[in-house]
C-alpha cells in the first residue's frame, strides 16, 4: 500500500536534529550541531533566549543552572534569584541577566546525565553559541558537503522578554537579515509556541515560520486559548494566515492507545495539508523514558527502545519533517 508519502509525491521528510545531535552530545553545542550535520539532517535546531546585551544564544532555557557550569562559578553566586517564566516560579541563573560575554566564559553540561551518560562525559568542552555562530556553522558546512545545512530557530518566552523590555522578534528579524535567511526561500524556518510573537515576526521578516502546538496547554501570550483548539479545521486555518507550517507534538500525529501502542495517525496531518501547511513534530527520542509502554525495551529509563517504529509510523502519515535527539535513527528510518 502506498503509504502518505508516497501518493503525495511530496519532497523527502526533513530531519531536524533537536538542539543538535543531542542525545549524544550535549544540546545546543558546536559538537552536538556537528554530529547531527555528518549523521545526514537537514536541519538544525537552535532554542533562542535573550543575553543582557540583547543577543540571541542557543539554549533552551533562559535559566542556565542545568545546562552549564554557572553553579560552579564563585564570581556569580550572587546573581542566583527567582522569576516568573509563563506563569511559573524558577530560581537560577538567567541568561538576560549576563552579557554574552559573562555567558562565554561558561561551558556546557548535558541535561539528563543519568539518561545520558555517555554524553555527560563532553561536559565542560563547549562554550555556549550565539544565533549567529550556529547559522555561521550551518552555512560552512553546507559548502563543505555540498548540501543545504537549514536552520530552524525557536524564539523562546517572548512574552516574558517582552515583560522585561526585550522584545525578541526585532532582534530575531534582525539576526536572519544578518545571516542572509530574511527571504521567503530561506533554508530556515522560525518555530514559537506563542502566537503574536510569529505574527510580529511575520511583519519584520520574510523568513518563514513555524506555530508550534502541544497536546496540552496554550500559547503564553494568549491566555483562556488551547492549543486542542488551534489544531481543529478551522484553528489550522487560521494558522495558515500567518505560518508556513504547525509543529505538533508528536502524540498529535500519532494516537496511543489504552495498551500503550501506537494506534495509528490522527487527521492532524490530512487536516494541516488541506490547510496549506506543512506538519513537523516534535520530539522523537530513543529512551524507553519518552515512548509509549508497547515500545520500551529492555530495562531502564536509559536504555534505547524500539524507536523505529515510532519514527517510521510519524514518516508513513506523511509529515515532512520530524525533531528528534537522534538525527542518525531518524535518517535510518526514513530509509533514503
Ligand atoms: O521546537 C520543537 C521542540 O523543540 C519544542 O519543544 O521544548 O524542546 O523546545 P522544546
Ligand atoms: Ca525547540
Amino acid at each position: 500500500m502506498a503509504s502518505a508519502r508516497t501518493a503525495s509525491a511530496a519532497p523527502r521528510p526533513q530531519v531536524v536534529a533537536h538542539r543538535g545531535a543531542s542525545g549524544y552530545r550535549p544540546e545546543h553545542t558546536r559538537q552536538a550541531y556537528l554530529l547531527a550535520i555528518a549523521q545526514g539532517a537537514d536541519v538544525i535546531e537552535p532554542d533562542l533566549v535573550l543575553t543582557k546585551d540583547g543577543v540571541l544564544v542557543a539554549r533552551h532555557e533562559n535559566e542556565i543552572g542545568e545546562t552549564t557550569d554557572i553553579a560552579a562559578r564563585p564570581g556569580f553566586v550572587g546573581r542566583k534569584t527567582v522569576r516568573v517564566i509563563d506563569g511559573e516560579k524558577v530560581e537560577g541563573w538567567f541568561t538576560e541577566d549576563f552579557t554574552l560575554a559573562e555567558l562565554k566564559t561558561l561551558r556546557t553540561r548535558e541535561r539528563l546525565p543519568e539518561l545520558r551518560p555517555d554524553s555527560a562525559r563532553y561536559n565542560g568542552e563547549d562554550q555556549i553559541l550565539t544565533f549567529a555562530e550556529v547559522a555561521d556553522l550551518a552555512r560552512k558546512e553546507s559548502t563543505r558537503l555540498g548540501r543545504t545545512v537549514g536552520l530552524c530557530p525557536e524564539m523562546k518566552h517572548p512574552t516574558y522578554f517582552r515583560a522585561r523590555g526585550m522584545a525578541i522578534e526585532p532582534v530575531m528579524a534582525a539576526a536572519l537579515k544578518a545571516a542572509g535567511l530574511d527571504s521567503a526561500g530561506a533554508p530556515v524556518l522560525v518555530q514559537c509556541f506563542e502566537v503574536g510573537p510569529l505574527k510580529t515576526l511575520a511583519t519584520l521578516s520574510k523568513a518563514p515560520r513555524v506555530q508550534l502546538v502541544s497536546a496540552e496547554g496554550g500559547p503564553a501570550d494568549l491566555p483562556g486559548v488551547r492549543y486542542a483548539d488551534m489544531v481543529t479545521v478551522e484553528g489550522l486555518k487560521a494558522i495558515a494566515g500567518y505560518a508556513q507550517a504547525v509543529g505538533p507534538e508528536w502524540r498529535q500525529v500519532i494516537a496511543i492507545n489504552a495498551a500503550g501502542a501506537l494506534a495509528g495517525p490522527t487527521p492532524l496531518v490530512v487536516n494541516a495539508h488541506a490547510a496549506g501547511l506543512k506538519v513537523i513534530p516534535w520530539t522523537v527520542r530513543a529512551e524507553n523514558a519518552f515512548l509509549p509502554p508497547a515500545l520500551r525495551r529492555g530495562t531502564g529509563p536509559g536504555a534505547h527502545g524500539d524507536v523505529a517504529t515510532l519514527l517510521k509510523a510519524l514518516f508513513a502519515a506523511g509529515v515532512d519533517g520530524l525533531f528528534s535527539d537522534f538525527p542518525d535513527l531518524a535518517v535510518a528510518a526514513r530509509g533514503t
